[in-house]
Parts: C-alpha cells; sequence; structure tokens
C-alpha cells in the first residue's frame, strides 16, 4: 500500500540525512518544510519575510504558512504513491491541521511516523559541524562524514555553505522550542498506534538499517545505498 512517512526527532537527530536515503530508495518525494521555508526567505516571498524573524530565533513558523506550504506540495502529481514529510508536523496544532488537509483532499494513504530518539546533548556537535551543498542539497558533517575533498561537495564540486540556525545559540532555541511543541507529538502518534522508535544515537549506515527493516525495504546485496557513513 502507498505510505506516508513522518520523521520526527530533535533538530540534528539526522532526519534529513536518512528520509533523503529512503527517498531515494523508494523513489518517493521528500518533502521537507525547513528546506521549503529557506527557499522561500531565498526569494524574498511574503512568507518569506515573516517567516525569517522565527527561523532566526529557533522559534516554529506560524502554523497557517507552513500548512499552506504543504498544502500546495502534497498535491503535486509526484506524490500519487506516497510522500516522505520531514519536520512536519511539528506541533499538535500543526498534526490537526494537517489531518483536515488530508479530510479536503481525500487523502488515505496508511502513515507511519519514526520517532528518531537520542539525547539532544550530543547534537549541537552535529549542527555546529553541519555543512551543506547549496546546489544539490547534500548534508555533509565535517567530523562524522566529511566531503572527500575538503569543504567540496562529493557529487557536484560545489562549495559547501553552512546554515545560519547552526550556531550554538539558536541551536539551543530550537530544541527549547522542539521540547514544547514537538515532543508531545509522540504521544498524539503513539495513541493512534502508528508510532515507530528509532535509535538514532548510532552512526548513520546503522540507523539506516533500521529504517530499511521497519520500512519494510528487502536486503539487496547488489545496492549500494547513497549512504554517507563514519570515516
Ligand atoms: P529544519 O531545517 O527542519 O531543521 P531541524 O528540524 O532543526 O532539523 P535539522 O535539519 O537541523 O536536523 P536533521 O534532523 O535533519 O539532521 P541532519 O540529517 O541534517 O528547520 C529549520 C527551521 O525552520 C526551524 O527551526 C523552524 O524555524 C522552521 N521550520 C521548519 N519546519 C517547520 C514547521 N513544520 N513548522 C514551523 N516551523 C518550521 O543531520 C545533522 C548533522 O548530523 C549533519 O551534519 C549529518 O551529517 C550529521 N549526522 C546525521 N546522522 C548522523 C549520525 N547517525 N551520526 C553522526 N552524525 C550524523
Amino acid at each position: 500500500m502507498d505510505k506516508i512517512f513522518i520523521f520526527l526527532g530533535p533538530p540534528g537527530c539526522g532526519k534529513g540525512t536518512q528520509t533523503a536515503n529512503l527517498s531515494n530508495k523508494l523513489h518517493l518525494p521528500h518533502i521537507d518544510t525547513g528546506s521549503l521555508l529557506r527557499k522561500h526567505v531565498q526569494k524574498e516571498t511574503p512568507y518569506g519575510l515573516e517567516a525569517k524573524s522565527y527561523m532566526d530565533k529557533g522559534q516554529l513558523v506560524p502554523a497557517r504558512i507552513v500548512a499552506d506550504i504543504i498544502k500546495t506540495r502534497i498535491l503535486e502529481p509526484d506524490t500519487e504513491h506516497g510522500y516522505i514529510l520531514d519536520g512536519y508536523p511539528r506541533s499538535i496544532e500543526q498534526a490537526k491541521l494537517l489531518e483536515d488537509v488530508f479530510k479536503e483532499i481525500g487523502e488515505k494513504k496508511e502513515i507511519v511516523a519514526f520517532y528518531f530518539d537520542i539525547p539532544t546533548d550530543t547534537l549541537v556537535e552535529r549542527l555546529v559541524n553541519r555543512r551543506f551543498c547549496p546546489k544539490c542539497g547534500m548534508i555533509y558533517n565535517k567530523k562524522s562524514s566529511p566531503p572527500k575533498i575538503d569543504n567540496c561537495c562529493d557529487i557536484c564540486c560545489e562549495k559547501l555553505s553552512k546554515r545560519s540556525d547552526d550556531t550554538e545559540e539558536v541551536a539551543q532555541e530550537r530544541f527549547k522550542t522542539y521540547f514544547k511543541e514537538t515532543a508531545p507529538l509522540l504521544e498524539f502518534y503513539k495513541e493512534k498506534g502508528i508510532l515507530e522508535e528509532i535509535d538514532a544515537d548510532k552512526p548513520i549506515d546503522e540507523v539506516w538499517e533500521e529504517i530499511k527493516e521497519l520500512a519494510d525495504i528487502e536486503p539487496d546485496d547488489s545496492e549500494m545505498d547513497s549512504i554517507r557513513t563514519e570515516e
């Protein structure tokens, strides 16, 4: 059956890294509200201009903006056989709005929520060392998964960038927002019987193995998954 995967977890837990793997593997669109919002900010759209001040402070962007952006995206034709929501919903309010959107558009796909369980004290280091390719979006880490050539994307050779909210100060605010707004969603999805917990406090390739098992992906000896492993 076609599925909708929801990835939940604190900033830096590895959602983006693993949703990219799952998206490549299952050929499903990876819908990441953080990236969609950053595009609006970059293009200085009305949504982007409003969202920027919240993002700079590590707070949630107002729910109506994110719901509009998500609704537009999930109505695109590539979502017909399922999709992966990375970082959405991020509060009970957003989860209820998403249910309203599903009712409105007649969405009947099975929903699975993956929660990345990891202590947040290890995550600041991951965030301040994160780099990404502005061209293809590939995620790196100066310590746990560096590019082959320093500061240069392995795929497109573009110079790597650092996100403006990946500072220790903003990261602490993002954790506070996570515990206040997002953590209550775990109970919300547990009560619906659709929450799967993943031990995210281990290397990238081991987390990916756990996800493949939970997503019922057959092991394939010939595959070389495009995962970035610790070096
Ligand atoms: P967003 O961009 O979604 O940021 P986030 O949720 O804080 O999550 P991150 O992208 O920081 O972390 P991740 O879990 O994806 O980790 P990654 O795989 O990159 O949101 C940014 C802002 O936008 C929010 O603060 C908010 O303002 C706004 N926003 C977004 N969605 C919103 C919503 N729904 N509603 C309202 N506002 C919203 O990995 C991190 C690093 O660790 C990388 O360097 C990676 O290489 C490394 N790494 C990954 N896995 C491992 C591992 N297993 N071991 C070692 N290193 C690892």
